[in-house]
């Protein structure tokens, strides 16, 4: 995984390779597909709003709760908890955190891989030119005719799983961080580079008025709890990931710096894809609402009227599809890392293992957008629907106001405050207001307003 050594765990070389993994866990498909996506469903300007007052009071503080019980115990989650648990005298039941952080990393992977999967097929499709000069009916048709067949989306679905399961069978060595020094500079200039497009584009002031304008009557408690969630699933934080990278953190490096670095990176990919889909959208009379669809049709259309825009189209569906893995690779890690620790097991074994079971599971997501489309398991919701839903919305929230409260109210303050380098009082008192009481009471707000009546309401 990383480079160095501290006890034969390895260690991140220095704080650039730390930020460099876990921006390439935050920056994926959650910043590129489906915050657009979901803002859109949300009715722009306010959702935006609520996700990022969600990134800076309830996210921020509680990846520097997770990093920290990472880089304090140095092992898997599972194992992480279970150490701090005994070194404050409390039940090791609190090892739960662990344990849905990898039941959840599954969920997400199961579907995450299937999306990704779309990714790679539209390298090829735009590598061929399909979306040159292409409507936007046409490109709406070549998504829908791609979805339709369930064999089609297997087959990439599985390629995509292959490859995670490849580069984290073999250990994520230093090519891996090599590639992510290259293709994360790249994914931004593309970005900016499509951002000029939009900007000239006849939907630019509306596109923008779409995200940013705050109309607080579409605003209802699902709209905190769906921003609070998305907040939680691209900063990667609730499941355990960044708890895993913290563990290969080096001592002298400061975490809250690190953290705000990696928040800023992954909000700014977040909203440039915004800013760059819902101008095409207008354009060309689109439905900002339309779902998980938006990127895969908003973008090839920009491409198929720009110079050389097969060629680029190309380049940026490898960088979605690379900034997908590195995503995916995070997600295993929780339960990889515990499955060698735990059993002396074999990585490679391991990863193949949880691939397959992974495949498996992601055939319901897979079905969902054909076969089982109208297969609702609970309400409404496809199987696709409500994995996403459980995962992100509840499991993710839940998993990081727990951690968030055993960083700030269980663990002994001494070595946190030295962790954090916390040296005076006001930093102690901000630590302990943000960390154990604004994050953890937003979210159990939240879910108070909307989990909970969701219960009554299936009883
Ligand atoms: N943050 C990743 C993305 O935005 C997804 C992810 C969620 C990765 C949870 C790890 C843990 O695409």
């Amino acid at each position: 995984m990383a480079s160095g050594s501290d006890s034969g765990r390895g260690m991140w070389s220095n704080r650039w390779v730390f930020v460099l993994a876990a921006a390439g866990s935050a920056v994926g498909l959650g910043n590129i597909w489906k915050f657009p996506y979901i803002a859109g469903e949300n009715g722009g300007g306010a959702f935006v709003l609520i996700y990022l007052v969600c990134v800076g009071i309830v996210g921020i503080p509680i990846m520097i709760c997770e990093v920290m019980l990472g880089r304090t115990a140095r092992s898997s989650p599972i194992h992480a908890m279970r150490k701090l648990a005994d070194k404050a005298g409390v039940s090791r039941h609190w090892a739960f955190i662990g344990w849905m952080g990898v039941v959840a990393g599954f969920l997400i992977l199961s579907y995450y891989a299937v999306i990704a999967g779309w990714a790679l097929n539209y390298v090829l499709l735009t590598a061929q030119g399909t979306f040159t000069a292409i409507s936007a009916e046409g490109a709406a048709l070549a998504y829908n005719d791609f979805l339709a067949s369930p064999i089609q989306l297997m087959f990439w679905h599985a390629l995509f799983m292959v490859l995670t399961i490849w580069i984290v069978g073999r250990g994520v060595s230093r090519g891996l961080e090599s590639a992510i020094r290259w293709f994360m500079p790249l994914l931004f200039v593309l970005l900016v580079v499509l951002l000029g497009y939009s900007f000239t584009s006849a939907g630019f002031e509306q596109g923008l008025a779409f995200m940013f304008d705050t109309r607080f009557e579409a605003v209802s408690g699902e709209t905190w709890l769906v921003a609070l969630g998305q907040a939680f699933f691209t900063l990667s934080l609730g499941m355990g990931a960044m708890m895993a990278y913290g563990s290969y953190l080096p001592e002298n490096i400061s975490i809250g710096k690190t953290v705000v670095i990696i928040a800023l990176l992954d909000t700014f990919v977040a909203v440039a894809a915004g800013v760059v889909i819902f101008p095409i959208v207008f354009a060309n009379g689109l439905e900002a609402g339309q779902g998980p669809g938006l990127m895969f049709i908003t973008i090839p259309l920009a491409f198929g009227h720009l110079p050389m825009g097969a060629l680029f189209g190309t380049i940026f569906f490898m960088l979605v599809s690379f900034a997908a893995i590195t995503s995916a690779i995070s997600l295993t890690e929780p339960a990889l890392s515990y499955l060698v620790e735990e059993y002396n097991a074999k990585r490679k074994r391991v990863a193949i293992s949880l691939g397959v079971m992974c495949w498996i599971l992601g055939l319901g997501t897979v079905f969902s957008f054909n076969i089982w489309s109208t297969g609702y398991i609970v309400g409404q919701m496809t199987v696709f629907d409500f994995v996403d839903y459980l995962s992100q919305n509840i499991m993710l929230p839940l998993g990081g106001m727990l951690i968030a409260v055993f960083a700030v109210w269980v663990l002994p303050q001494t070595a946190v405050g030295e962790q954090l380098g916390i040296k005076s009082g006001f930093l102690s008192v901000l630590w302990k207001l943000l960390g154990g009481v604004v994050a953890p009471v937003c979210v159990l707000v939240i879910f108070v307003y909307t989990v909970l009546p969701l219960f009554s309401n299936l009883a």
